[in-house]
């Protein structure tokens, strides 16, 4: 079988989407699920979250060759960079029914934690560390030649 071709070589900042989750709204609160995420194009297998991120302190700073990543800010806020190689955008997650869907191949760093804030990070494939890109000048060389 061909090799598969490395996400780095297509991937763009335009194809990380936020999507907007339902909310069953309450009274008492609201509530929103995770299950089937049918706007989606893949499964998630793997949930995990980040917290007490101390004040000033960035997180991410990597990419990976298939792990694509769905992120919410369930409590206070943060930013996202997105980065394919050639342009960059920031977006800022403040909204529990408001999700980033990033891409493989795209560098991401988050900043700007908010006191108490939670990021939940729903991911596509199971924990694997050679999935990761680690190095910035790594990641700068695989997108070079970034494919039109
Ligand atoms: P990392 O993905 O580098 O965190 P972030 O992108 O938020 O800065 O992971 C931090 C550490 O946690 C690293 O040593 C790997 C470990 N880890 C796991 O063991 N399993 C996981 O599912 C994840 C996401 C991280």
């Amino acid at each position: 079988m061909a090799d598969p071709i490395d996400p780095h070589t297509t991937s763009r900042i335009a194809d990380c989407t936020l999507v907007k989750l339902a909310r069953h709204h309450h009274e008492n609160g609201n509530l929103t699920v995770l299950e089937n995420c049918t706007q989606m194009p893949v499964e998630f297998v793997r949930v995990f979250y980040i917290y007490d991120v101390p004040a000033g302190a960035d997180r991410g700073g990597h990419s990976h060759y298939r792990c694509h990543q769905l992120l919410v800010a369930i409590s206070g806020s943060f930013d996202v960079t997105l980065d394919d190689g050639h342009q960059t955008r920031t977006v800022t997650l403040n909204r529990p029914f408001q999700a980033l869907h990033i891409t493989p191949g795209i560098w991401r760093t988050m900043q700007n934690f908010s006191s108490g804030s939670v990021c939940l990070v729903l991911a596509s494939e199971h924990f694997d560390e050679s999935d990761y890109v680690r190095q910035y000048e790594d990641f700068l060389q695989l997108t070079a030649n970034k494919r039109p």
